[in-house]
């Protein structure tokens, strides 16, 4: 029998985007090429992610808030999936993809709401010190093109997704310069495109970044 060593770290990756950009199927559909090529892989999501994020999340979508609060319960919840679910199955070799992670609490609570910027690193640096996601793909589109989106769903919108444009175009440019200042980490995936286009480019920069 060959002995085989302990299996190679997975890799940790984000989907980010403001509401309404096209995140979800192209989540399930890079998740499924993943899987086609014999990797194991957890999805998941923020916030959320493990029993006591999905209850901090019923709370961060419906009830309102002081800013900072919203801020802390992001993190509290990013805690707990880090330490319950994300780096356990890393280490076990498995890979996790993530709808959203801090990128969206940079882009959301700082840019959005106005968090100031020192409260955010303090934050960050706390709850992952030297840990951000292997490749994070950041779906850039108009707030007018998302809002039209969103309301073609007819789904009931959240605290979030109640926001006005002015709030989005605020996260979109913040989205943007943190894909300024992190490359080759973070993504710009153009996404008001045809669905199958935005999917081929994905499954081209996975190849590109994992498997070259
Ligand atoms: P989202 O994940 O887009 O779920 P759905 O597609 O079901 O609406 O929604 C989560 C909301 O939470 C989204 O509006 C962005 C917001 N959010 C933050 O404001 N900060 C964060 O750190 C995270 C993770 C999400």
């Amino acid at each position: 029998m060959t002995h085989r060593g302990p299996a190679a770290r997975g890799r940790f990756i984000t989907f980010e985007g403001i509401d309404g950009a096209g995140k979800s199927s192209q989540i399930a559909a890079a998740v499924a090429a993943l899987r086609a090529r014999g990797i194991e892989v957890e999805q998941s999501r923020e916030p959320g992610g493990t029993p006591l994020g999905e209850r901090l999340r019923e709370l961060l979508l419906h009830e309102p808030m002081h800013l900072e609060t919203e801020a802390m319960l992001m993190f509290a919840a990013r805690r707990e999936h880090l330490a319950a679910r994300i780096l356990p199955a890393l280490e076990a070799g498995r890979w996790v993809v993530c709808d959203r992670f801090s990128d969206a609490t940079y882009a959301y609570q700082v840019g959005g709401r106005g968090l100031a910027r020192d409260k955010f690193d303090a934050l960050e640096a706390w709850v992952h010190p030297d840990f951000q996601p292997d490749l994070t793909l950041v779906f850039d589109l108009s707030p007018a093109v998302a809002a039209a989106r969103m309301s073609a769903s007819g789904a009931h919108p959240d605290r979030f997704e109640r926001e006005q444009r002015d709030f989005f175009e605020r996260v979109r440019d913040a989205y943007l310069e943190r894909a300024r200042t992190a490359p080759p980490r973070v993504c710009v995936i153009d996404a008001d495109r045809p669905p199958e286009r935005i999917q081929a480019e994905i499954e081209r920069l996975l190849a590109e970044r994992f498997f070259a």
